[in-house]
């Protein structure tokens, strides 16, 4: 069954106050969105792998600790897991970067994938997929249907803003997952947005209606 971790670390939550607030304008909905989401990769990278190296401080030869094991990928689902991406960047600079295009069909709210590639060697990596929103869950389970159909094995999903709805899609379609959020909120409202929510995060995040 997936592990549902929530990020209640203080400077998380205030951010994601501002963030939802529908005063906050494009420019620093994308800034505020990158700090949080490096705020939560911090949590999500908590378990990688170290060994042991051997270098040479100034003073001495010494032991220390360097991060080993799967090299990482970071993929967001167009367009609104874009915003996502630098802030986590920031942390593993080496990661690689795929993408899924999707975008959730008005009327039947079912995702449609119009497009995506990942990096060559997809077996070997552990996958951080991120999205700011996770609504009824189709297009993270889509994307993550995606990565697997390619070959990915090692997957986690990131959302700022999550609903039950969403996080039972994940758990029951793809139980391996594990879910890392910010804030489970109480509903899908009737045109599948989450209640309260924040809103449409691709058009908030880029200034588009
Ligand atoms: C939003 C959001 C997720 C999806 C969540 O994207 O960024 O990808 O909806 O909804 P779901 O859990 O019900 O699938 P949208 O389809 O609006 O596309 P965009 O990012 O291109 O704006
Ligand atoms: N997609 C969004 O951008 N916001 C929601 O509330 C639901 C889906």
């Amino acid at each position: 069954m997936s592990k549902v971790v929530m990020m209640n670390h203080p400077l998380i939550q205030h951010k994601l106050t501002l963030i939802r607030d529908k005063n906050t304008g494009s420019k620093d909905f994308r800034q505020l969105v990158k700090e949080v989401s490096m705020l939560m990769g911090y949590e999500v990278t908590r378990d990688l792998a170290l060994e042991e190296v051997e270098i040479e401080t100034p003073v001495t030869k010494t032991k220390s600790k360097v991060i080993s094991g799967k090299k990482l990928g970071i993929v967001p689902i167009l367009r609104a897991g874009l915003g996502m991406v630098d802030g986590i960047l920031e942390l593993v600079p080496a990661a690689k970067v795929g993408h899924v295009g999707l975008y959730r069909d008005p009327e039947t709210l079912k995702p449609v994938e119009y497009y995506s590639k990942f990096p060559a060697d997809i077996e070997d990596r552990e996958f951080i997929v991120v999205d700011p929103m996770l609504a009824t869950g189709g297009s993270a389970v889509a994307a993550i249907d995606v990565l697997k159909k390619q070959g990915a094995k090692y997957i986690k999903l990131v959302n700022l803003v999550a609903c039950p709805e969403g996080i039972e899609e994940v758990e029951r379609c793809h139980p391996d997952v594990d879910i890392y959020v910010a804030s489970i909120d109480e509903k899908l409202n009737d045109h599948g947005y989450i209640v309260p929510g924040l809103g449409d995060a691709g058009d908030r995040l880029y200034g588009t209606k």
